[in-house]
């Protein structure tokens, strides 16, 4: 079976663009391949982060993995550090990547200019980290939104570099971006993508939000002055976000939706995107609400696959060591 390797930061609380972009997709591929599915949190401290609130947001974030449907059984889910092999090949891959190349991510560009007064050399080297996840595993295939796909690349030419180097080391991993709901745009600025970090939280639906404060929300999204539902990025951007959420819930295409809404008004539209959000977060958050209460089956399930990620990836972190010239443990 292939293997698929993918992460969220535990960084805030999740919403409808890691939800449509990443984890969604996600319960579609565990059947097919040997899935394994992380909360980074040593990514999230690359951004200041109040200790209780991360790792009150780490667990909740690997309940809401859970209550979307990977089944934790098949899917081998845990936390970044409780695998230290992570840091160790993250340190490897560091000395061989390149700081013109890391300062090329947008990501690093826009982060660093957000949190200007804290631009730490974890900010910086946060891809190398990104690829040694990836590539610990021996990873096929990556399932991410279009905004992470800058950085699959970096972690491809690193792995080639180092494969270049001393041989075939490491699976070059493919991307795997969803033809739909790639790209969620904000609520409230439809040209920005929607973000945990948002400070509007009128700009993103969080997963866990109740069915009120999503219609709400949709009722207060931006839209323009034309009254016609019709897909167009450039000139309609916030009905288009809109068309494209709903597209992702019902799997219609933009021409379907098109004329599911002729002759009809944004405030009609707007009330059906709403509901289609409710409906499809409704069973994920009363999953959410069981797995609360079940505090021993979550630890467990902590406890075993970090057992089973260890195992997994120090095969490849001691195959690198040696390759590298390490001496072995005597
Ligand atoms: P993060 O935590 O920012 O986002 C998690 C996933 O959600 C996707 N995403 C979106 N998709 C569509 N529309 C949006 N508005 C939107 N916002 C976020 C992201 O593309 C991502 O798939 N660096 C990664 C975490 C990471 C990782 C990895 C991912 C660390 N190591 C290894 C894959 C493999 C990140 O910050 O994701």
């Amino acid at each position: 079976k292939k293997v698929i390797f993918s992460g969220m930061q535990p960084s805030g609380v999740i919403t409808l663009g890691n939800y449509l972009g990443a984890l969604k997709n996600w319960t579609n591929l565990q059947d097919e391949y040997n899935c394994l599915y992380c909360i980074v949190d040593m990514h999230a401290i690359t951004v200041r982060q109040d200790p209780a609130t991360l790792r009150k947001n780490a667990r909740n974030l690997l309940m809401q993995y859970i209550a979307a449907g990977l089944n934790p059984e098949k899917n081998v889910i845990y936390y970044q550090s409780h695998v230290s092999a992570h840091a160790e090949l993250a340190w490897i891959l560091n000395c061989y990547t390149y700081m013109g190349e890391l300062s090329r991510m947008t990501q690093f560009k826009e982060k660093s200019s957000k949190h200007g007064e804290n631009i730490n050399a974890g900010l910086f080297t946060y891809p190398a980290l990104m690829a040694a996840d990836i590539l610990l595993f021996q990873t096929d295939l990556v399932p991410v939104g279009a905004d992470q796909k800058q950085h699959l690349e970096l972690a491809r030419d690193i792995a080639t570099r180092f494969n270049g180097l001393y041989g075939d080391t490491f699976k070059v991993p493919e991307p795997y971006i969803g033809k739909v709901g790639a790209r969620v745009m904000s609520l409230q600025e439809p040209t920005s993508k929607m973000s945990k970090s948002d400070e509007d939280a009128n700009a993103s639906i969080y997963l866990m939000d109740d069915p009120d404060a999503i219609m709400r929300k949709f009722k207060r999204a931006v839209t323009d002055s034309d009254a016609c539902v019709r897909f167009d990025q450039e000139t309609k951007p916030g009905i288009s976000n809109l068309m494209s959420i709903y597209g992702a819930i019902t799997g219609q295409t933009m021409e379907q939706i098109q004329s599911e809404f002729e002759g009809k008004g944004y405030g009609d539209f707007k009330m059906r995107v709403g509901e289609a959000v409710v409906e499809e977060l409704r069973p994920l958050q009363a999953r959410f609400k069981e797995l609360s209460s079940d505090k021993t089956y979550i630890d467990s399930i902590i406890k075993k696959n970090a057992e089973t990620a260890n195992y997994l990836a120090t095969k490849t972190l001691r195959k690198v060591q040696k390759k590298v010239g390490f001496p072995p443990v005597v």
